[in-house]
């Protein structure tokens, strides 16, 4: 079977903010660094992303795991973000949508959604694109069955914009995949 284009493992790196590990301490590793966390255990992964590291990408909309907007991928499967203890993610690969493009270019999940003007708020537009990507990770051609089974909601209602540029990504030339 031929590699998965869309299998980027690449991420843009970010800054530690600890070094020193302990007992209690927690080791995660996101985008490709590696962090320790010294505080409550059971301290959701959104709230560690954005008041610890400070990115903001993922969103907080429901906090019930009901809405999508915080999705990250673990291990390569979409997440909710709002759900998970950082205590069940020791060691595990943590990708968020500041990780996601490649060194020198966006991920072509990213183009297509520039080129198919997907965003109309924006709010919940981070977590459409980490579940476009484990979606087209698992099935680089999805169909509109598949698509239009993305749990994520949109109230501005982008929908069909972004099923074009999901359709958009998987069509892309390998070469903008690499
Ligand atoms: S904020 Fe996490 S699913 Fe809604
Ligand atoms: S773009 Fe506004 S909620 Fe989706």
């Amino acid at each position: 079977m031929p590699d998965n284009p869309f299998r980027r493992t690449e991420p843009r790196p970010v800054p530690p903010v600890a070094a020193s590990a302990s007992e209690k301490t927690i080791p995660l590793v996101i985008n490709g660094k590696s962090f320790f966390h010294n505080g409550d255990p059971d301290m959701p992964l959104l709230w560690y992303l954005r008041d610890v590291l400070r990115l903001t990408g993922a969103k907080f909309g429901c906090g019930i795991g009901a809405c999508g907007a915080c999705t990250v991928l673990i291990d390569g499967k979409a997440e909710p973000a709002c759900l998970l203890p950082v205590k069940a993610l020791a060691h595990r690969e943590i990708l968020t949508i500041e990780g996601l493009a490649g060194k020198d270019a966006l991920h072509p999940l990213q183009e297509a959604w520039i080129a198919e003007d997907a965003v109309g708020c924006g709010y919940c537009q981070t977590g459409q694109i980490m579940a476009a990507a484990a979606l087209l990770a698992r099935k680089p051609h999805p169909d509109d069955a598949d698509i239009d089974a993305l749990p994520n909601l949109c109230r501005c209602g982008t929908y069909p914009r972004i099923r074009a540029a999901i359709v958009r990504a998987a069509n892309a030339p390998v070469e903008a995949k690499q």
